[in-house]
C-alpha cells in the first residue's frame, strides 16, 4: 500500500482549474470539434444535415444536445476508414475492437492524437499514485486492442520503466513480477485473479510482491472485487476507464487518495448522461447511458457517442473535473431473467459476501418450459474444503440473490481452477436461451 502521509498529488494545472475555466475550454474545443467533424467526415455532415443542425448552432455547452448521436452502427457502416477526418497519410496508428457480430470497429490516431492519449494515460497513472521512475508491468493485451499500447505509451510518457508483457502465459507473468519487481500492474481485474491463483499454486505469497498499485479496467468490476484484490496483494486498486471509439484507456481514472469513482479528463472528453429510451440529457447525479464527445481528436473526432455504459456524473473531489460512478454494467450485459433486470456485477457482489466462494464465476441462462433458468457456476476457494461446505455456500448464495435481487437461481459450486480463465476481458454470461 502507498504511504498516504508521503503522498504528494502531482497534477496538470487543468486538473485543478475552476469549473468556469473548464467550461470555457470545453466550449471553445467543442466548437472546433463539431466543425472539424462536419467539414471532414461525410457521415457527420449527412447526419447533421438530416437533423437540421450546423456547427454554427453551437454557442454554449447546452447546445450540444441539439446534435445527433453516433453509435457503433455508424462506425460499422463506414468500415474501415470512413469516419476519419484526415487523409490516411496523417494517420500514424489504427486500433480495432471486435464486435460480437460482423466487422470490427476501426479507430485512427494522428501523431498529435497519440500524444494526447499518452498524456491522459500518464495523468491516469499519476492519479493512481504512479510517479516517474517507477516500474510498470503491463498485462493488458498488445495489438488491435487499445489496452496494451495505450497503457504502454502513457507509462513511458510519465517516465516509467515499462515491462510490456501483454496478456497470457500466467506462469511467466508471476515470474516476471517476482524477478523485475514492478511497482505497478496494469491489467484487467479478472486476469489479476488468474495471476493471484498462480501465486497460490506455486506457494508464493502475493502480499510480499513489490506491487503497490494496480490499475484495473476494460471490464466492469465491483468494490467487493477491489477489496478482494487489495487484500490479496496488499496493494491499492484503482479503476481506469476508456473505450476505443473515444480514445482507449485513460478517458477517466480514479484517484488513489479518494477511490470514489473516476475523474473524467474533461479537457479532452465531454461527458453527458442520457435517458436510454428518450435520449434526453439527464442532470448530473441521475443514472443513464454515458455519451462522449471528443474535444481534441484529429484523426477520428467522435460526436455524442453512445457508449452503452451505465453510470452517473458526480461533482469533482480530488480533482475539479467531474467523476463518473464506477460502471455497474453495459446495457448490452443486462440480463432479463423472468422479467427482472440484472447485471453480472450484482451477482458478483453477492458471491463475494460468501467467504467460501471465489470471484471466478459464470452465469448460465437457459429456458425450460418457457421459463428462464439461471445457474451460477462459481468456483470454491481452495481453502473451502468438503462437498458439504460447498453445497452450503451455494445455498447461501442462492438465498442472498433471491432476497436482494429477487430471482430464483441454482448455484453450482465447482472445484478451484475449473472455469475457463480470460486473458483479457472476462465473459460473465452464457445465454443459451433460444432467441426470440
Ligand atoms: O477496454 C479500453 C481500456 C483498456 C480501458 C484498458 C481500460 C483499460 P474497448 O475494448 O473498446 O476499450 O472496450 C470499451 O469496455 O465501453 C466499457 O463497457 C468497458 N470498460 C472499459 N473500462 C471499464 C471500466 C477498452 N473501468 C468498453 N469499468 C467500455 C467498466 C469498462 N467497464
Amino acid at each position: 500500500m502507498l504511504d498516504k502521509t508521503r503522498y504528494q498529488p502531482l497534477v496538470d494545472p487543468i486538473e485543478r482549474a475552476s469549473r468556469d475555466e473548464i467550461a470555457a475550454l470545453q466550449t471553445e474545443r467543442l466548437k472546433w470539434s463539431l466543425r472539424h467533424a462536419y467539414d471532414n467526415v461525410g457521415a457527420y455532415r449527412r447526419k447533421f444535415d438530416e437533423a437540421g443542425v450546423h456547427p454554427d448552432d453551437f454557442g454554449r455547452l447546452e447546445d450540444l444536445a441539439k446534435f445527433p448521436f453516433t453509435t457503433k452502427a455508424d462506425l460499422r457502416d463506414n468500415y474501415p476508414f470512413g469516419m476519419f477526418a484526415v487523409p490516411q497519410d496523417k494517420v500514424v496508428r489504427v486500433h480495432a475492437s471486435s464486435g460480437t457480430t460482423g466487422k470490427p470497429t476501426v479507430v485512427g490516431y494522428t501523431r498529435n492524437d497519440v500524444n494526447t492519449w499518452s498524456d491522459v494515460v500518464a495523468r491516469s497513472i499519476r492519479a493512481a499514485g504512479g510517479r516517474p521512475g517507477m516500474k510498470i508491468h503491463v498485462a493488458y493485451g498488445y495489438g488491435l486492442f487499445t489496452g496494451g499500447l495505450g497503457a504502454h505509451y502513457g507509462a513511458e510518457k510519465l517516465g516509467c520503466m515499462v515491462i510490456p508483457v501483454s496478456g497470457g502465459m500466467t506462469e511467466r507473468q508471476v515470474q516476471l513480477i517476482q524477478d523485475f519487481k514492478p511497482d505497478i500492474i496494469m491489467v484487467t481485474p479478472s486476469y489479476m485473479l488468474a495471476i493471484l491463483d498462480e501465486f497460490k499454486r506455486i506457494g508464493a505469497d502475493p502480499r510480499q510482491t513489490s506491487l503497490n498499485i494496480g490499475i484495473f479496467g476494460a471490464e466492469p468490476w465491483t468494490n467487493s472485487m477491489r477489496s478482494e484484490i487489495e487484500d490479496a496483494f496488499a496493494m491499492d486498486a484503482v479503476d481506469i476507464y476508456g473505450l476505443s471509439e473515444v480514445m482507449g484507456p485513460g478517458v477517466a481514472n480514479e484517484c488513489v487518495e479518494t477511490k470514489d469513482g473516476l475523474h473524467i479528463w474533461e479537457d479532452h472528453f465531454y461527458p453527458e448522461v442520457i435517458d436510454r429510451v428518450t435520449g434526453q440529457v439527464l442532470p448530473d447525479g441521475e443514472k443513464g447511458e454515458l455519451v462522449f464527445t471528443s474535444l481534441t481528436k484529429e484523426a477520428m473526432p467522435i460526436i455524442r457517442y453512445r457508449t452503452r455504459d451505465l453510470t452517473r456524473l458526480l461533482p469533482g473531489t480530488a480533482r475539479s473535473m467531474r467523476r463518473m460512478e464506477k460502471i455497474t454494467g453495459r446495457s448490452d450485459d443486462m440480463m432479463i431473467v423472468r422479467g427482472v433486470n440484472v447485471f453480472p456485477s450484482q451477482i458478483e457482489e453477492k458471491i463475494l459476501t460468501v467467504p467460501e466462494l471465489s470471484a471466478h464465476y459464470l452465469v448460465v441462462l437457459t429456458r425450460q418450459d418457457r421459463l428462464d433458468e439461471m445457474d451460477i457456476q462459481v468456483e470454491a476457494r481452495p481453502e473451502a474444503i468438503g462437498p458439504e461446505d460447498r453445497q452450503r455456500a451455494g445455498e447461501r448464495l442462492a438465498h442472498a440473490i433471491k432476497e436482494t435481487i429477487g430471482i430464483s437461481s441454482t448455484v453450482t459450486v465447482v472445484a478451484p481452477g475449473t472455469l475457463e480463465r480470460s486473458l483479457g476481458k472476462a465473459q460473465r454470461v452464457l445465454d443459451k436461451r433460444p432467441r426470440a
